[in-house]
């Protein structure tokens, strides 16, 4: 185990929360936060890296956000093009490879292709990986599992665990929500049976590497007993 990864944790998950509050203290337009928040989630995939981290899920845009405004929606959708398009050379140099969950295949044309493009790119990336949540929905998630599981004949937990979107990821250690709110929201319901789940009121754009280093010593902490004695 490398020197930064003493705290335990190799797959971490978060639900970005708080874009619109962290705009609306300054005034500014709910796009600014959603652009602040593209900025927390460079320094954290970074920072990812840096602490050993073998895996980073994040939850950028869920099957229910298609009810936010258009506008809102286009925002998000143009902030998700521009930050793959300015972002993965910086990925294949680091040795981060991308992987998106969720039914992605259903965004537009043009998102697809640049998501085709960066999945192919970092493919062979090996040092950590980035699984960004896009039209994802942990319900639908598991619907296709169990499908698929049924589909093979077999509906075992194991069988269902092999198809969810994230079943070449590792075990999910530690579950981080921001801004405040505590619930799951649709997300990761599966993996998250067994990991340690952590709630901070920070909104994200203000959720810095320091904040993910507190949440993994709250992690490192933990006596984690998988229901055992
Ligand atoms: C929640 O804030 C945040 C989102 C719905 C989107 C998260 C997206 C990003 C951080 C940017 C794009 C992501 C990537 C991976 C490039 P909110 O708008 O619900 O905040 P509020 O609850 O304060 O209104």
């Amino acid at each position: 185990m490398s020197e930064e990864a003493r705290h335990g944790a190799r797959h971490v998950a978060i639900i970005m929360d708080g874009n619109g509050r962290w705009a609306k203290k300054r005034h500014l337009p709910r796009v600014a936060g959603h652009r602040a928040g593209v900025q927390a989630v460079r320094e954290i995939v970074r920072a990812a890296g840096e602490m050993g981290l073998e895996a980073m899920t994040l939850y950028a845009f869920s099957s229910e956000n298609w009810k936010r405004p258009e506008e809102e929606v286009s925002d998000l959708m143009g902030l998700m093009k521009r930050f793959i398009v300015s972002d993965i050379d910086e990925f294949v140099e680091g040795g981060v490879r991308l992987k998106i969950i969720g039914d992605w295949r259903a965004l537009a044309p043009d998102v697809v292709a640049l998501i085709e493009d960066a999945l192919a790119r970092t493919a062979g990336n090996k040092r950590t990986t980035l699984a960004v949540a896009l039209n994802y929905g942990a319900q639908d998630e598991l619907v296709r599992a169990a499908r698929a599981a049924a589909a093979a004949g077999d509906i075992s937990a194991e069988a269902i665990e092999a198809h969810l979107d994230t079943a070449d990821l590792p075990p999910l250690d530690l579950l981080i929500r921001t801004s405040g709110e505590v619930r799951l929201s649709n997300f990761l319901l599966w993996q998250a049976a067994y990991a340690e789940l952590y709630f901070t009121d920070t909104l994200w754009p203000d959720f810095k590497p320091a904040d993910l280093k507190a949440a993994l010593d709250h992690f490192a902490r933990r006596e984690r007993r998988f229901g055992g004695l």
